[in-house]
């Protein structure tokens, strides 16, 4: 069997997005063959694309998709023919502490293919359920952003009704979060470079907003904000930029989840201060197939369904790369597939 899909091509500095069709693999007695229905983009998908122009021959990418189950292999139990699913980021992070060899098993990454194609295989313990609720295009946005917001707030962020929140920017990560946290009676700080955007974010939801291009003190404010307490979490999305604040702007006892690197990577702040304020940091990669349940759980109770800015046809997902890089987008960027 046949099926499109899109490869990344090493060989220019940022390797080239190519449409490609290929032979599927024979599916395996514990797989499951998916049509995949939409992809979603992750500020994450620049940089595979950037590492990849010296990684390996080809690659295809993106980690984020839902669609329906069209075969199942002879051994699978849990899934049948016309089930709606989605498959978690890293195909070997079922359940338990994330380990070493985890990490190759990222979709749309340096070793593994990924979802920007007509149809995938998976492992049946690799993929879940898609919400009764949702789309297969909000579903899709979920893998990634979803599950990384889920993990740091509330695997290991352990919120709690009433806390506040900082997220940064209006992205993918931070508008899911956003979403979760406010749906659990949480009060969110939401910063941004754009008015527009923070008018939108307060529509969603946001108890206070912030524009750091017009506070580049954000930190200040977002302590006057909480009467001087500072806040009991914060999703740390900017890197170097942003790090500094973050410490700044923690309370006693808060939580950083350190999760992003739109500034850059290897922020190195003085963190002293944590120590002082009995604070943590708690490292965040995504999450694994069993937090990816329990946040379709959560989204199910509470009917959330996750913003979408715009949606490309398949032939333009080049575009969708280019808006993604310009970051005029709020919420995510979706590729319709089949
Ligand atoms: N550790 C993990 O497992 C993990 C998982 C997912 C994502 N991430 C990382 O988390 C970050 C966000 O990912 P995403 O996919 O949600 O990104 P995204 O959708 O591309 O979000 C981009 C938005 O972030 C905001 N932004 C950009 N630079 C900023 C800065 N210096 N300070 C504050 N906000 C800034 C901007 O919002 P405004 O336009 O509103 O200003 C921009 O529109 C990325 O660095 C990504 O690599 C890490």
């Amino acid at each position: 069997m046949t099926s499109r899909h899109y490869q990344l091509s090493p060989g220019t500095e940022r390797a080239a997005l190519q449409a490609s069709t290929r032979t599927l693999a024979a599916l395996k007695p514990n797989q499951v063959l998916i049509r995949v229905a939409a992809a979603s983009l992750n500020y994450r998908d620049l940089l595979v694309r950037q590492m990849q122009s010296d990684n390996r021959a080809s690659l295809t990418p993106l980690s984020d998709a839902a669609g329906t189950v069209v075969a199942v292999g002879s051994a699978v139990t849990q899934w049948r023919e016309g089930d709606r699913v989605s498959p978690g980021f890293f195909a070997d992070w079922v359940d338990g502490a994330f380990r070493p060899h985890h990490m190759a098993s990222a979709l749309g990454g340096g070793q593994t293919d990924g979802v920007l194609g007509e149809y995938i295989l998976a492992n049946e313990t690799a993929v879940v359920a898609v919400p009764a609720h949702l789309s297969l295009a909000e579903a899709a946005t979920l893998p990634c952003a979803g599950v990384t917001a889920w993990h740091a707030l509330f695997e290991r962020g352990n919120l709690q009704a009433g806390e506040t929140v900082l997220v940064q920017g209006t992205g993918g990560v931070a508008m899911l979060a956003l979403q979760l946290a406010s749906a659990y009676g949480a009060k969110v700080i939401v910063t941004s470079s754009s008015d527009e955007k923070l008018a939108r974010a307060r529509q969603m939801g946001a108890w206070q907003t912030i524009n750091y291009r017009e506070h580049a003190d954000w930190d200040r404010v977002a302590l006057e904000l909480t009467d001087g307490a500072g806040l009991d979490h914060i999703l740390e999305l900017g890197g170097p930029d942003t790090y500094t604040r973050s410490l700044n702007a923690i309370g006693y006892g808060g939580r950083i989840a350190q999760i992003g690197v739109l500034s850059g990577f290897d922020a190195a702040p003085h963190i002293t201060p944590m120590q002082f304020k009995n604070a943590s940091i708690n490292g965040i990669c995504v999450g694994s197939v069993a937090h990816y349940t329990r946040l379709n759980q959560f989204i199910s109770q509470h009917q959330i369904h996750p913003v979408i800015d715009q949606t490309f046809a398949y032939e333009d997902a080049g575009v969708g790369y280019s808006a993604l890089a310009t970051a005029k987008h709020f919420g995510k960027l979706v590729i319709s597939v089949n």
